[in-house]
């Protein structure tokens, strides 16, 4: 079966939209993300406007900062201390990949903590690896993972989300994930770690990247390798998320996984288009949400 992330993030930015509707009409204002974009890479220009359109469709302010690729870090760094301290702001998100003269952690560094949309401060990361499990929590379209008091990284609240919408009892489940990026893997294990599952972490390049995903009960691929996952890697019955996004020459998208070769020995498996990536985009406007509330109620 294949699941729809566009339809998931339709209803849950049609529920935030409520929310800021209240908000907004109690404390006076709305949220307000800014989005600092440094050079005009296509993709990421994409992905802002995708990210700026949602936004716009939940009542949330956005301020988009397109700076000039040849920027210095420090001049880059000095503008998210800006916004750090203007009041007027509840989060920043600074797009990635940045030019390779700018070091991303350094930037990622100098946002304040509980501004941080994306989830990536290290500060953010390791408050969520400390804290308890909420082992009942039930997800629901507000509240899509438990509230562990920091922001959380879009694509795993995402692919909580998704799994939620599958009515299967994560318990005993063995996930694996491939990919490289740890700002993303570390939180998604401990997601899925406080609903009992057995987690894995594999490199896309690992020896035997097929008998490595083949144990999977739930497979999360986010490598932007197009065609890494191949029907062999799919054990019958398994729950495939694609997290990847690759642009082709003919300048279609496509993900990580051969869709049309695995959708029919996966249980449930996510389309590229439609899937994880409006699932990130809305969990961008969910966070943003929680850094307001936060910001206001403590
Ligand atoms: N580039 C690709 N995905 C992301 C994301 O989720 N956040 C940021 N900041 N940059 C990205």
């Amino acid at each position: 079966m294949v699941i729809s992330g566009k339809d998931i993030a339709a209803q849950m930015q049609s529920s935030m939209l409520q929310q800021v509707d209240a908000m907004a009409a109690k404390y006076g204002r709305t949220p307000h993300l800014v989005i600092i974009q440094v050079g005009d890479d296509p993709a990421s220009t994409v992905y802002v406007r995708n990210k700026m359109r949602a936004a716009e469709r939940c009542h949330i302010r956005t301020q988009h900062i397109l700076l000039p690729a040849g920027i210095s870090e420090q001049e880059l760094c000095r503008l998210t201390d800006k916004h750090n301290t203007d009041q007027d702001v509840d989060a920043i998100l600074v797009q990635l990949p940045l030019p390779a003269h700018i070091s991303e952690q350094k930037v990622i560094r100098t946002i304040l903590p509980e501004k941080d949309a994306d989830g990536f401060h290290p500060d953010n990361i390791s408050l969520l690896l400390r804290q308890p499990a909420q082992p009942d929590h039930a997800a629901t379209i507000n509240a899509p993972v438990p509230d562990y008091g920091c922001p959380i990284a879009c694509t795993a609240k995402g692919v909580m989300a998704l799994l939620a919408s599958t009515g299967v009892n994560l318990s005993g489940k063995h996930a694996v994930m491939v990919g490289e990026t740890d700002v993303i893997s570390e939180p998604m294990a401990k997601l899925l770690k406080d609903k009992q599952c057995t987690v894995t972490i594999v490199r896309s390049d690992a020896y035997d990247l097929q008998a490595a995903c083949r144990v999977a009960d739930i497979l999360i691929v986010g490598a932007d390798k197009p065609g890494l996952i191949t029907r062999d890697c799919i054990r019958p019955g398994a729950i495939v998320f694609d997290a990847g996004l690759n642009r082709l020459p003919d300048g279609s998208l496509t993900g990580d996984v051969d869709f049309e070769a695995c959708k029919d020995v996966a249980s449930f498996i996510t389309p590229v288009p439609g899937g994880v990536g409006v699932m990130i985009v809305a969990m961008l406007m969910h966070n943003t949400i929680e850094c307001y509330n936060r910001r206001i109620n403590g």
